[in-house]
């Protein structure tokens, strides 16, 4: 019986500690606060030096082929970068690059982004979202940008950080219920059927 989302939750920093992962903890404790999500994490740096040579599924790894095979198989995506040079890592496209172009289509992502300093918070509607507009993908209307002034040593300290993590989950929260039901009344459809 589903009774969580199956979630994922990217973080497309290539270090650690990383204040993108810092982010994306944040996110993930307070949406689970109104939603079940059953939640893995793959963090980039994971992924290092195998992402950087890896074209072709054929040749992937075990490991790195299990990763991609859980981002496509993700009911819902929380997806986070931080801001190189105006824009997410190289490595971390290229993480997209390697996923079914159809794996996405109508799924929920939120989006999340850390930066130097807030100069560069469009990174998540110019160029995060259009990625994700590619896949076919619902992207959740808030998404979140957070500086060094709003997370010391992994912590959430600005008040205005954590009013736009609460913006971004009451706005996701309908969208993520509604499927969360949606898989459950699809499930006892299933059995229904079989009984
Ligand atoms: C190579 C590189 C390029 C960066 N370019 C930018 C930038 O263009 N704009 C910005 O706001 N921050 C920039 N930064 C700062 C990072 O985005 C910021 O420190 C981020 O929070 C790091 O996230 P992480 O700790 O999850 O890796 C850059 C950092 C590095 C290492």
């Amino acid at each position: 019986m589903t009774t969580s989302l199956k979630t994922v939750i990217v973080n497309g920093s290539p270090g650690r500690p990383s204040t993108t992962r810092a982010l994306l903890n944040a996110l993930r404790d307070r949406l689970a606060e109104n939603i079940a999500l059953d939640a893995v994490h793959i963090d980039l740096v994971d992924l290092l030096p195998e992402l950087g040579g890896a074209f072709s599924r054929e040749t992937f790894s075990p490991s790195l082929r299990a990763t991609i095979k859980s981002i496509e198989q993700a009911d819902f995506l929380i997806v986070g970068a931080p801001v190189f040079r105006a824009s997410f890592p190289g490595l971390f496209k290229h993480l997209f690059d390697l996923v079914d172009l159809d794996a996405f289509q109508g799924k929920p992502v939120l989006l999340a982004a850390t930066g130097g300093s807030a100069r560069h918070a469009l990174v998540i509607d110019l160029q995060l979202r259009p990625l994700f507009a590619f896949f076919q993908a619902l992207t959740l209307p808030v998404g979140v940008y957070a500086t060094p002034e709003d997370i010391q040593q992994g912590q959430i300290v600005s008040a205005s950080l954590a009013k736009r993590i609460e913006l971004a989950v009451e706005q996701a929260s309908p969208v993520l219920q509604g499927l969360l039901l949606a898989r459950q009344s699809a499930y006892f459809k299933l059995q229904r059927h079989a009984a």
